[in-house]
């Protein structure tokens, strides 16, 4: 019974219907939200993108009219005439942007009809997250689905202007391409055309920015689709959108001044919050001695403090062995922490081990002096050292961790997110940025035992520590940064290496060999060689500065048809299989009892 809106042409958005249109007739088409039968007038709310107006239908005024209005169902497709009107004054909604007023239609037309959705379409929708997936077109006509999505469109909008407004040109780069080293899996299509052969889909566009340099483009930004095949994570999706940039002739602090322009901008704009600039800067060891990760959340402090000096003779065991075998004591004061109960220390000292810890030795500062396992052991100088290093006051319960560095950074800055929540110290609309600056260039992975490139083997070594990059690469330091918002990693850049010897070196270091670097970047490095300039650039993930600024929990809430946890789509259920003629012209044949 769908009827056609031939003659009609939409006069307003039901969200515009406000008092400025009293005793104007309007035509207006949507969603039927609400159907409520009051024996005698019948209310529809109509939906549409901007919001939802109240109609009504008085059997009295409109008989026919009236009537037609009993067969619709919710989530009907509407097209309606009629007369704007007061709402009697007991039934003004002031939540609701058109609540003062309501619509009086006189002619009604059902345009589609909607089967009964599987969940309904408001903002507390109570489905699961797959249902809601499933029927994603269901889900983006509930008003705070979608506004994540006019955030996400006036942040590309600021994106384009305001890089365009300081010359950089939007270019851009193949999605077949070859692979591009960001530290994932890559993708593969396979070539018909060349049987055997594969494309890759890019990490990134690492590469092409920089022939984009070579080209003389000079600044270049793309708002891009990048593809990487890793375990999947809430903020990360295996097809994702890079904000790409990169600069000719520039140092890494006049790259830092175009993206605090650029992060600034998005925020006052979005949120009409003004960050303060500079933003603020940490060293890559600083973050990890002072916070254990290099993407420190830095809306609350809970620091580390090193306690090698104010217990270097102490009679602790676990404090001795530590130093004993080179590693180190750090302690976080959990301010406050002295009202947690005996369980919450110990789910804390559980957590610990759980994460590889040996054990989360904690000391709790009372009137009577320090209370915990290791109390009995410490000297009366020891007891002040440690008033002193953590600013203790009672109250306060210390943390500490006694291992090898990275022991100790992992486990006590995992403890310190859990303290931070336990303490309640984290406030959703407060904003913590940081640049992470003076990356290791290389680390080495224990089970290639390889150096393997931190950023990407592009970057950039700091010219001061070039003498080390054959003798001692832990030493080497990159001209890399990133940008941390809130504990995650949003941007990340670097200066790159423009000169082939470098380059090569660095390809050396790395174990590759003249051969396998001819293979996987011979056309680079003939690039290279033909008069490449200074240059560098970064990329932000921009689902991921979408998801902080709307507040979302996960990337998939900022992403209009993601991919689940497992990598697939529940909408299309892609990946599917192929059709044994689309194996055969690729040369393919499946196998599913083969393992890597
Ligand atoms: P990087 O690998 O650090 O650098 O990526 C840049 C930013 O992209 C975002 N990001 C992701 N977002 C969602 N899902 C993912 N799987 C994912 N992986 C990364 C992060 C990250 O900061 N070519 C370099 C940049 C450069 O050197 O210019 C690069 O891709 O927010
Ligand atoms: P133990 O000597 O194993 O009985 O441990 C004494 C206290 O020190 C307990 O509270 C342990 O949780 C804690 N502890 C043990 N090993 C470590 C370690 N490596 N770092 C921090 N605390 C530890």
């Amino acid at each position: 019974m769908s009827e056609s809106m031939a003659g009609l042409k939409r006069t307003h958005y039901c969200g515009e219907i406000t008092q400025q249109l009293l005793d104007q007739d309007v035509v207006i088409m949507g969603w039927v939200q609400h159907r409520r039968d009051h024996g005698g007038l019948v209310f529809i709310d109509l939906r549409d993108r901007s919001g939802l107006v109240q109609t009504v239908f008085n059997p009295q005024e409109d008989p026919a009219t009236h009537e037609k209005s009993h067969d619709v169902r919710a989530e009907y497709v509407l097209a309606m005439v009629g007369r704007v009107r007061r709402r009697p004054d007991d039934m003004i909604n002031p939540k609701l942007k058109t609540g003062g007023v309501e619509v009086f239609i006189r002619e009604l037309r059902v345009l589609n009809e909607a089967k009964t959705p599987p969940f309904v379409v408001e903002d507390h929708a109570d489905a699961t997250e797959m249902v809601r997936l499933r029927h994603r077109y269901l889900d983006l006509r509930r008003p705070r689905v979608l506004n994540n999505f006019v955030v996400r469109h006036n942040v590309s909008k600021i994106t384009r202007d305001y890089f365009s407004g300081l010359g950089f040109l939007e270019i851009e780069t193949p999605v077949l391409t070859k692979s591009t080293p960001e530290g994932a899996r890559d993708y593969l299509v396979p070539s018909r055309v060349n049987r055997g052969s594969f494309f890759a889909l890019p990490q990134s566009p690492q590469l092409f920015k920089q022939l984009l340099m070579m080209g003389g483009v000079d600044r270049y930004c793309q708002i891009v689709k990048c593809f990487r095949d890793e375990d999947l994570r809430a903020d990360r999706q295996p097809e994702f959108t890079q904000v790409d940039l990169e600069m000719s002739f520039v140092s890494q602090e006049e790259i830092i001044e175009v993206l605090e322009g650029y992060v600034g901008l998005v925020f006052q704009k979005i949120l009409g919050v003004k960050l303060p600039r500079p933003f603020p800067r940490l060293t890559y060891d600083q973050a990890m001695s002072q916070y254990g990760i290099d993407r420190p959340d830095l809306r609350y402090g809970l620091e580390m403090v090193d306690l090698g000096e104010v217990l270097a003779n102490s009679k602790a065991q676990v404090f001795v062995e530590a130093l004993k075998s080179g590693g180190q004591i750090r302690a976080i004061n959990a301010k406050g922490a002295g009202k947690f109960s005996r369980k919450q220390l110990d789910d804390l000292v559980a957590m610990a081990i759980g994460l590889g810890a040996k054990g989360l030795a904690w000391l709790r500062l009372t009137a009577e002096g320090f209370q915990g396992p290791l109390a009995k052991f410490l000297s009366e100088g020891e007891k002040q050292g440690l008033i002193g290093a953590l600013k203790a006051e009672v109250g306060d319960v210390l943390f500490f961790g006694a291992d090898s560095a990275e022991m100790v950074s992992h486990v006590l800055g995992q403890i310190r997110v859990k303290l931070a929540e336990d303490l309640d110290l984290i406030k959703t609309d407060q904003f913590a940025l940081t640049w992470v600056t003076d990356f290791p260039m290389f680390e080495f992975d224990p089970q290639t035992k390889r150096w393997a490139a931190k950023h990407h083997p592009f970057t950039a070594p700091r010219d001061e520590d070039l003498g080390f990059l054959e003798t001692d690469p832990v030493k080497v330091k990159a001209l890399a940064y990133d940008l941390v918002l809130n504990g995650s990693e949003i941007g990340g850049g670097s200066i790159r290496i423009h000169r082939p010897d470098l380059q090569n070196r660095v390809f050396a270091t790395l174990g590759l060999s003249k051969d396998e670097t001819r293979e996987k970047f011979g056309f680079f490095l003939d690039a290279l060689d033909y008069g490449t300039p200074p240059h560098g650039g970064c990329a932000f993930g921009l689902d991921r500065l979408v998801m902080i600024l709307t507040g979302a929990t996960s990337l998939r809430d900022v992403i209009a048809f993601p991919k689940t946890q497992k990598a697939v789509c529940p909408l299309t259920e892609a990946p599917g299989g192929a059709a044994d003629q689309q194996l055969l012209e690729l040369g393919l044949k499946i196998d599913k009892n083969l393992t890597p």
